[in-house]
Formats: C-alpha cells, sequence, structure tokens
C-alpha cells in the first residue's frame, strides 16, 4: 500500500502535496499539518448503510437502499410533500426558545463554549429531561461512563431511560446510533471523536470534518436530532474547521463570565428561527436553572448609582445589556487623567470634548473615569450616548431613572447619529426588563419594532438626549 503525505489547513481544511508557511487557500499562517494517507485512504468509501440498517428501515420510512440506488431526479416544488416540523422539546425552556422552539428531528446543532463553562451539564440535564419521553442516546467521547454517571447523580438525574455510550471510535458510535434509533443523541464531544480509516490525530480539521459529515448522514435518514459539543479555540471562535459550521443546522454558543454564575447561550445561526434569541442559566451546585426573568440578574438588586448607564451593545448578530460606570472628579494634575476600561480612551476624549463644547461643561478641569462592567469590550461608537451620559451623570452626580437605556452615536457637531440594529438593542433590552431607551431620531423602526415592549424617547442632539435621560437640563447651572 503507497504511503504519501498531504499537508492540511488546520483552519480551512484545504489540502496541498506540499508545505507552505501561508495556506494558499485561506491565508492563515502556520496552518498546515502533515498527515500521511495511505493509498487505500484516498480511494476509501465509507459504506452509506450498514446491513442493519438496510434491515431496519425496510418497514414505513422510505428504505435506506431506496436512498442509495434510487436515482435523484427533481420535481416541482408543488408536488413535494409537506410534512409538519415538528419540534422535539428540550426540557428547558430557555433552550428551546434558542432553539425557534425545540429541537427540529434530523438537525444538527452544534454547541460550543469555553472550557468548563457547562456544556456537558447543559446537555446532560437536556437529555435527561427528554429521556422522560424520548430514546435518548448520550455518547461521552470525554469522560468515562462512570464520570458521567456521577455528574448525572449529583444533577438530580433519577428514573430517566437515558442510553450512555462511552466511546470515541466513530464506527462504533455509528453502529449504535443505527441500531438504537434514537429520537435524540448527544455528541460530547465531535472533536473527542475518531475515525480510524483516517491517519490524523483525534480533533484535526480532517477528523472533525469525517466524523461530522458521518453523524450528519445518519441523522438525517433516521431523523435522528444529533447535539454536538465543540469546543472553543483560544481565540474565540469554534475549534476545527469552519466547515462544520456549515455542515450543521444550528450553532448555539455557551458563555459566561469566569467570576459570575450565570450563562448566556445564544444562537449564532440557526436554519429552524431566529439567530438573536438569548437563553439565560445560572450555574449552581445541582446543576444549571434556567434564568427566566435575567434582568434580576443583570439589574440586581442594588439600588442605581450616580454615574450609572446602561447600553446595549452589539457584537455581530449579538446585542447585550451592558452597564457604565463614570467618575468625574476634580483634577489635581496639569492636564487631567482620563481612564477607559472597556472603551477605547480615544473616544471617551472625543465624547468629552463634545461634551464640553456643546454644553458647555467644563470637563477640561477634571479627571474622568470610565469603566465598562464584567470586563466586556465595547468598541462600536453606539455606546457614546451611554458613555456621554454616564459622565455628565457623574459630573451632576444624578442618577438615571432605574430601567433606561441609551443608544446612540454621538457627532462631533453634538448630533445624535442613528446606530444600526437598533431593533435587535430594543428587543434585547426589553427581555431583559428594561423599560425606557433614549434613542437617535429618526432611526426608522421597522415591523418588528411593534412589538417592543419600551418607551421610546427620541432625541436629536446629546443635549436633548440628556434632559430625556437625566430629567433635568444638565447645562443649565453652569459651573
Ligand atoms: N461537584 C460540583 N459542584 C458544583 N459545581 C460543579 C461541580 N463539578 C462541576 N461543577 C461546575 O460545572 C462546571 C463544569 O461543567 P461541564 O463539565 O459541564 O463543562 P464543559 O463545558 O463540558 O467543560 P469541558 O469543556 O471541559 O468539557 C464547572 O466549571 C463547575 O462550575
Ligand atoms: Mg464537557
Amino acid at each position: 500500500m503507497g504511503r504519501s503525505s498531504l499537508y492540511v489547513c488546520q483552519t480551512c481544511g484545504a489540502q496541498t502535496r506540499q508545505f507552505f508557511g501561508r495556506c494558499a487557500a485561506c491565508g492563515s499562517w502556520n496552518s498546515l499539518v502533515e498527515q500521511v494517507v495511505t493509498a487505500s485512504d484516498t480511494r476509501r468509501r465509507r459504506p452509506v448503510v450498514s446491513a442493519a440498517a438496510a434491515a431496519g428501515a425496510a418497514g414505513g420510512a422510505p428504505g435506506a437502499s431506496d436512498l442509495l440506488h434510487r436515482a435523484r431526479r427533481s420535481e416541482s416544488i408543488h408536488t413535494v410533500g409537506e410534512r409538519p416540523l415538528q419540534r422535539l422539546g428540550s426540557g428547558y425552556g430557555e433552550l428551546d426558545r434558542v432553539l425557534g422552539g425545540g429541537l427540529v428531528p434530523g438537525s444538527l446543532v452544534l454547541v460550543g463554549g469555553d472550557p468548563g463553562i457547562g456544556k456537558s451539564t447543559l446537555l446532560l440535564q437536556s437529555a435527561e429531561a427528554m429521556a422522560a419521553r424520548h430514546s435518548v442516546l448520550y455518547v461521552s467521547a470525554e469522560e468515562s461512563a462512570q464520570q458521567v454517571k456521577l455528574r448525572w447523580r449529583r444533577l438530580g438525574g433519577a428514573g430517566s431511560q437515558l442510553q450512555l455510550l462511552a466511546e470515541t471510535d466513530l464506527e462504533i458510535v455509528l453502529q449504535e446510533l443505527e441500531s438504537l434509533r434514537p429520537a435524540v443523541a448527544i455528541i460530547d464531544s465531535i472533536q473527542a471523536l475518531h475515525d480510524g480509516e483516517l491517519a490524523s490525530a483525534p480533533g484535526s480539521v480532517a477528523q472533525v470534518r469525517e466524523c461530522a459529515a458521518a453523524l450528519a448522514r445518519i441523522a438525517k435518514r433516521q431523523d435522528t436530532a444529533l447535539l454536538l459539543v465543540g469546543h472553543v479555540t483560544k481565540e474565540g471562535t469554534l475549534a476545527g474547521p469552519k466547515v462544520l459550521e456549515h455542515l450543521v443546522d444550528a450553532v448555539l454558543t455557551f458563555e459566561g463570565d469566569r467570576f459570575a454564575s450565570h450563562r448566556l447561550l445564544r444562537a449564532v445561526k440557526n436554519r429552524f428561527g431566529a439567530t438573536h434569541e438569548l437563553g439565560v442559566f445560572e450555574m449552581r451546585d445541582r446543576g444549571l436553572v434556567e434564568v427566566t426573568n435575567p434582568s434580576e440578574l443583570f439589574l440586581g438588586s442594588d439600588e442605581p448609582s450616580a454615574g450609572t448607564a446602561t447600553i446595549v451593545a452589539c457584537e455581530g448578530t449579538r446585542a447585550l445589556v451592558v452597564e457604565l460606570q463614570a467618575l468625574v472628579s476634580t483634577t489635581s494634575y496639569a492636564s487631567p487623567r482620563r481612564t477607559a476600561t472597556g472603551i477605547g480612551t480615544n473616544r471617551l476624549h472625543q465624547i468629552l470634548a463634545v461634551l464640553e463644547k456643546h454644553l458647555g461643561l467644563p470637563l477640561s478641569r477634571f479627571d474622568c473615569y470610565l469603566a465598562v462592567a464584567g470586563g466586556l469590550e465595547v468598541e462600536e461608537p453606539a455606546a457614546d450616548l451611554g458613555v456621554a451620559t454616564a459622565v455628565v451623570a457623574s459630573y451632576r452626580d444624578l442618577t438615571l431613572p432605574p430601567g433606561t437605556v441609551l443608544v446612540g452615536e454621538l457627532g462631533l457637531g453634538g448630533q445624535l447619529r442613528p446606530v444600526g440594529q437598533l431593533e435587535l438593542r430594543l428587543q434585547e433590552a426589553a427581555r431583559l426588563g428594561f423599560r425606557r431607551a433614549v434613542v437617535p431620531k429618526g432611526s426608522g423602526l421597522g415591523p418588528m419594532a411593534a412589538g417592543i415592549d419600551l418607551q421610546l424617547l427620541e432625541a436629536g442632539t446629546v443635549a436633548e438626549a440628556l434632559v430625556l435621560a437625566l430629567g433635568v437640563n444638565p447645562a443649565d447651572d453652569r459651573a
């Protein structure tokens, strides 16, 4: 059997015969990894159905061997049979919401997140809940059956019919899926699965892609909903190739602050639902608990204090409600100190200059400190109005009415500019329990805004916005 080397890009999966420092396909550096291929590897083709599955598919559903041999023909869209989309409840309302109403049979869902954030916990709890009504297989490729059992006990697992398989070999996992034909299967994690027919190590692009594709084929064929756990690389993207994200129907990310107990579940991609839904959980010693009213979690019970303002930032398609704090105090330096955590200092300088010029506030005689809560980095200009309000509120020792969010970009002329994705931001704020939003005039809200339960206060300039937000005119009694 001939052996040769192939270099596979770990970022995009491109293959070359020669080593390059930079992948010619995607341009990433040092991403090519050598892989030894045997002659049989390149010509290998996995049998599409095993004998067991072909026998099992004899009744009802379209015979697997039919699918195998029947020539594909197109047909008119009108003659395509319609099947109502049946969704399986995941046992958790927050998870169902993010999935767009529940798990779709035959779909592939990738759940990504940082190490230790609680992916296994979430899926094991959900598996346990689903196993009360459906057949569920939990494949643990990272932990032994004993470890999973211990966690299951800790999470309060009791009488369900959950099936457990601790296995890393793809072939065995596929066989088990074919013989059990579960309604739902959980693979924890896709990076730990290993296809013995490929020479590369588990977790490499080729392995992840091949394992996911084999699982996808079987899931579609027997209508098993598959939940795959995926690791996040140190750059914060889902590990494995980008092709994995294209292959699956939905990509969920599980995020959280290392110093806080709350966890956020979001859909980055969803073929069966919207992507702006947010699921909120809290990690307790007995596992994850749904937070049905997250505003309590984010707003806390603390009395609002002077110099605090809340903004809604967007990261890609995600909206985040974030608290800003400003401290303005008389300077004892020749040039006042300006320190910003989580927001660019240049941005802060610019906002202070606008406030000084257009509101006549003598801020150049004051030190100004600004911090974004939770260590988040907010780069977008939509945070400008929030920064300006926090600064003015601290300067005047004013407290904003509770439940107010501020969204808007500040022009150098003191005008408030519209921001993108305003509806998404307002939806998120409304969902988290906010009641009032100060937004730029003429933002042109679309039909989506109709259902948003928020009082909208529109302002054309930063001066107007501050009056609306604070209830008093901060420029009135000039110091
Ligand atoms: N005995 C315990 N008591 C309380 N909380 C625990 C206990 N064991 C684990 N946890 C919590 O569960 C978290 C780990 O959850 P889990 O193993 O589900 O994460 P994961 O995302 O699957 O991690 P990995 O990427 O390593 O697989 C821990 O960070 C901790 O907060
Ligand atoms: Mg895990």
